[in-house]
This record gives C-alpha cells, sequence and structure tokens, in this order.
C-alpha cells in the first residue's frame, strides 16, 4: 500500500487494534441468537467496546483534534481544525443477525474536507482506505471505480428508509424508478460498504437519504479516490451531520440522479 500519512497508518492500526475485539463479539452472536436474552444488548456493548478502542488509540497519537462519533457524539479537541469521523460498526442490523457485511469506518477530516479514511470489514479482511492524491486501495491493490457507461446495465445499491423515516412513500417510489431503469438494485445493510464497493466496480453506483455524516465519511475519499463521483443533495444547512448521498461510477451520475429526482413512476 502507497499510503503513508500519519493520519491514514493511524487510522489503519486502530481499526486493526479495535477489530481483534469485534471478531470475538461477533463469534458470540450464534450463540446469543439461539439465547432468550437475544443479542441486542451484548451488540450495544460491542459498538462502544470497539468505539472505546477506536478513540483510545487516535486520541493517544492526537489528543488535540476533534471527533465526530456515533455513540459518544461530537467531542470537542482544542483543535478542531483536524477531526476524525468515526462509526464503530456500520451495518449493526447485519452484525446482530450474524451476517459478516458490517465495517469500522473512519475519516479523517481537515478544515472541513475528508483527506483520508479507511473502511475495514474484519469479518472478510478487507481494508478499503485512500489517501486525498494517492489513490484507493483494497488491502495492497489499487481499486478503481467500473467502466460501465449505460444505466440500464448498472448494479446499483442503496438502503433505508429506516422505521422512523417519515418519507418513507417518497424514498419507496425512488427505489421503483430506479429499479425500472437498471439492471437491479440492492440493499446490503452498509453504508460505508456500500460506498467502498461502488469504489472497487462491485457496485455502479449507490444512493441513499437519511444518513449520517459517519456512516460515508470515509467512503467519499475512498471513492474519489478510485475515480468516482461523490454528490450530496437537498442538504439541510441546519444539520450538517444529516447527508443525502448520490454517489457512482461518474459516468451513470447524471443518469441515476434524473431517476432519483423524477416524481412519478413511469
Ligand atoms: C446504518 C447502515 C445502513 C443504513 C442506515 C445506517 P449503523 O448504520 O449504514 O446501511 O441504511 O441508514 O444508519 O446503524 O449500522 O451504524
Ligand atoms: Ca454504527
Ligand atoms: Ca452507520
Amino acid at each position: 500500500m502507497r499510503l503513508n500519512s500519519p493520519q491514514i497508518n493511524l487510522i489503519i492500526r486502530a481499526c486493526m487494534k479495535a477489530s481483534r475485539s469485534l471478531i470475538r463479539d461477533f463469534g458470540e452472536i450464534e450463540n446469543l441468537q439461539v439465547s432468550s436474552k437475544g443479542p441486542g444488548d451484548f451488540v450495544t456493548s460491542a459498538d462502544k467496546r470497539t468505539e472505546k478502542i477506536l478513540i483510545e488509540e487516535l486520541q493517544k497519537a492526537h489528543p488535540e483534534y476533534g471527533i465526530i462519533t456515533e455513540e459518544s457524539g461530537i467531542i470537542n479537541g482544542t483543535n478542531n481544525k483536524n477531526r476524525w469521523i468515526i462509526d464503530p460498526i456500520d451495518g449493526t442490523m447485519n452484525f446482530l443477525n450474524g451476517i459478516p457485511q458490517f465495517a469500522i469506518s473512519i475519516g479523517y477530516e481537515e478544515n472541513g474536507e475528508i483527506i483520508s479514511g479507511a473502511i475495514f470489514n474484519p469479518i472478510m479482511n478487507e481494508m478499503f482506505c485512500a489517501e486525498k492524491g494517492n489513490g484507493a486501495y483494497l488491502n495492497n491493490s489499487r481499486i478503481r471505480v467500473s467502466n460501465k457507461k449505460k444505466i440500464n446495465n448498472a448494479l446499483i445499491v442503496t438502503g433505508g428508509p429506516k422505521a422512523s423515516s417519515k418519507i418513507k412513500d417518497k424514498i419507496f417510489s425512488e427505489y421503483v424508478n430506479v429499479s425500472k431503469n437498471v439492471s437491479n438494485v440492492r440493499k446490503y445493510g452498509s453504508a460505508a460498504l456500500d460506498m467502498a464497493y461502488v469504489a472497487c466496480g462491485r457496485f455502479d453506483g449507490y444512493w441513499q437519504r437519511e444518513l449520517n455524516y459517519w456512516d460515508i465519511s470515509a467512503g467519499v475519499i475512498i471513492l474519489k479516490e478510485a475515480g468516482g463521483f461523490v454528490d450530496f443533495f437537498e442538504e439541510d444547512i441546519n444539520s450538517p451531520l444529516k447527508k443525502n448521498v448520490l454517489a457512482t461510477n461518474s459516468n451513470i451520475h447524471e443518469e441515476l440522479k434524473a431517476l432519483i429526482n423524477k416524481k412519478d413512476i413511469e
């Protein structure tokens, strides 16, 4: 891997360390699924444990940096120009159900711009990472987005709506409209991995509403460095951590955007 900033090295080290307990916890899930209590509380503590290890590792090197995490919220540093954006387990529902499609996601931001990041699926042992100007990698190999040019041949991934969503009908109608005009649509349950999979050409495009910044911060730089294009649409200036994302191999970007914007289903 030719990524060598101190920040990306730190992110990778933190991911590797936290993943050891995460792998053990995932192994426990199967036993808990058949127990009367179920794995719910256990998953919450696995989430917290993973986040604690990540924060400790990153703070050891840079106690002055700010941190945004899913579990602990915003931790102000003395220097908030540099921030880590952490999702300890992205794909919790998969984790809870014993499905190995989840990841640790960490982005590193300077002056509001994501500069580097990693998404690590510890069960598949797949480390996606990137650094501004230095390309994107899956383990030791350089990755690139797919070359597909026609939306009707594209394999698209999406996610949501959450049970609490107030715009379910809108999301479902977008889903129907996109489905009618592409090769197929998947819902894979981890926004971070969805972005990483577009970056390495497994999917051609991805869109999703009502995400949080920590779901996709690492994915943004990985996808850009792999030659893809990321757009945030219908942004709400009052909720800067809430994101609607459109991410593609670049070629099909405008077409996918047009399908999402279409109000009525053909
Ligand atoms: C979730 C996953 C999922 C997406 C949800 C996210 P979590 O994150 O990324 O794919 O559909 O909107 O909240 O809760 O597993 O960290
Ligand atoms: Ca999470
Ligand atoms: Ca998440």
